[in-house]
């Protein structure tokens, strides 16, 4: 991660390049509002499958979407990284970016990531201009997540063959601003997704 960072360094002598084609002429084109909805929450509270059927139906309404979604970023754009604070601040940092690319390219992207601190999400949230970042807090409880443990990952940790994991042995922070909260435990997947989707078309 050291690495990372010192390579990460910004170097004075490289300026932006601006470029002739407009966010909003990409945008236009799409005839949309580009848009990043950062879905944070625990494992397995539900945020890649509300993402999927969010995806799903803002593409059968029309829209450009993208996901990004945390497990599988963590197999390619960073698969260097672990699971330890430093290597989480700059999962989510890489995420953050990405993201704002493809607003700017004209894209409605969803991301779905543990995203656990307060700060990078807020960090996040200023790459982006003013609406232009919904988050979503994905507020199923650690008593209902540990018991869904879809992956085994809960009892891993619990036994101690997983290290710094979110709930047991790493922190999570809730949102205290974010603009919806979703909680699966009581709700249907399909009532999770309506009330998030009326939400957004309401935005
Ligand atoms: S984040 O904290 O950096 O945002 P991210 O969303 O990318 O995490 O990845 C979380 C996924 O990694 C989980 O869905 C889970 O499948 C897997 N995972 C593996 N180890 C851990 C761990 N120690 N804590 C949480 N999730 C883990």
């Amino acid at each position: 991660m050291n690495n990372a960072r010192s390579m990460s360094t910004p170097t004075p002598a490289i300026r932006p390049y601006g470029l002739s084609l407009s966010r909003e002429a990409r945008a236009a084109l799409k005839a949309q509002r580009p848009r990043c909805i950062w879905l944070t929450g625990l494992s397995g509270a539900g945020k890649s499958t509300l993402a999927n059927v969010l995806e799903l139906q803002l593409n059968q309404s029309g829209f450009h979407t993208f996901i990004l979604d945390g497990d599988n970023l963590r197999g390619g754009l960073c698969s260097d990284l672990g699971m330890g604070a430093d290597c989480r601040r700059e999962n989510i940092r890489r995420m953050a970016e990405v993201a704002r690319l493809m607003v700017d390219a004209g894209l409605i992207v969803i991301v779905a990531a543990i995203s656990p601190f307060r700060a990078e999400r807020e960090a996040a949230r200023r790459l982006f201009a003013e609406g232009d970042f919904v988050e979503v807090y994905v507020s199923t409880s650690f008593a209902v997540c540990a018991q869904r443990d879809p992956k085994g990952l809960y009892q891993a940790a619990l036994q101690g063959r997983i290290k710094d994991f979110t709930g047991i042995d790493s922190p999570y922070e809730a949102p205290l601003t974010a603009e919806c909260e979703i909680d699966t435990q009581d709700l249907a997947l399909e009532d999770a997704c309506a009330r998030l989707s009326a939400f957004l078309f309401k935005k």
